[in-house]
């Protein structure tokens, strides 16, 4: 039997380059980070926080690291050409895409009956459709053995709980289905291309709900529906984000990699006080 060899297509983090959407705050600013403390020079992305856009490749530089900002909407996709077209005139290449901008929550969430067809189009353009779009973008500029991530929230999108979620919810399950497909696509190349759901998250979009909003859902979270009994940060995800750039993930392509403390494995039918015990 003749045995194939893995494609040596090393993943060393040192000196490798990553473009992060929506890396202004919250989670992809903790992806920014993680790199960064890996050696990985990033394009902090974002859209109207150009102050927060700075504090993360301050944050960037504070670690060793270095790496621009870029500016675009990525509801839009000529503006996510020209994204990278600058990626591109300051990197040259590119070894990690994630995916993670997100329309604040005035732009997409409301109830299925009373949402605009303007709110659905601004989660599908933002989620499925620039995920397209940036990932045959950045291929061109990726060697063998690169990186690519969409950040989902498979919880909305393989539920109906929660109503204002509908456009969202629909849009990150195109995405992560765009994930299976793109996976296949470009396996030849050693390229991995995997979803990553966190759970929620503190530092995000979390902190700019209403106070008590914020406190029912921390309640609910450390009351045992997420089994480590807290709520995810930034630096959690930026981690899994790390690991999977290893060289040693490899073989991993297409999935849905949930990183909620064990959130997912709650069963909805049964209060969490009896499920932990
Ligand atoms: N937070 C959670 O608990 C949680 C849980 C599961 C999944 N997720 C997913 O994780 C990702 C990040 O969520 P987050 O809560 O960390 O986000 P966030 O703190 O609300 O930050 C959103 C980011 O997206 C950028 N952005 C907003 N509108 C944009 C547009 N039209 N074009 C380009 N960029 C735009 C923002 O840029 P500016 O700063 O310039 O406005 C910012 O950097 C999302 O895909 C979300 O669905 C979040």
């Amino acid at each position: 039997m003749v045995l194939v060899q893995p494609k040596e297509t090393s993943m060393a983090l040192e000196g490798k380059h990553a473009l992060i959407t929506g890396s202004s705050r919250g989670i992809g600013r903790g992806i920014a980070i993680a790199l960064a403390e890996n050696g990985v020079k990033v394009a902090v992305h974002y859209f109207e926080n150009d102050g927060a856009a700075k504090e993360t490749l301050e944050q960037i530089r504070k670690r060793g690291s270095d790496g621009f900002i870029v500016r675009g909407d990525v509801t839009r996709s000529d503006e996510i050409s020209k994204i990278f077209h600058t990626v591109k005139a300051e990197f040259e290449t590119l070894d990690i895409f994630v995916s993670n901008a997100r329309p604040e929550a005035s732009k997409f969430f409301q109830p299925p009956l009373d949402i605009t067809l303007e709110q659905w189009d601004a989660a599908f353009d933002s989620q499925g459709k620039a995920f397209l779009v940036g990932v045959r973008e950045a291929l061109p500029l990726m060697r063998d053995g690169g990186r690519i991530f969409a950040i989902t929230y498979a919880e909305g999108s393989r539920t109906g709980g929660h109503q204002p979620w509908v456009a969202m919810g629909a849009a990150k399950a195109a995405l992560e289905s765009l994930v299976r497909y793109f996976a296949v696509a470009v396996a030849k190349r050693g390229i991995t291309v995997n979803a990553i759901s966190p759970g929620w998250t503190e530092d995000s979009v979390l902190n700019t709900l209403p106070e008590e909003a914020q406190k029912m859902i921390r309640n609910w979270h450390t009351r045992g529906w997420t089994p480590m009994g807290r709520l995810g940060t930034p630096a959690d995800i930026g981690d899994v984000v790390v690991l999977l750039c290893s060289e040693k993930a490899r073989w991993i392509t297409g999935q849905i990699i949930y990183a909620d403390g064990g959130a997912s494995l709650m069963n909805p039918e049964v209060p969490p006080e009896i499920q932990i015990g």
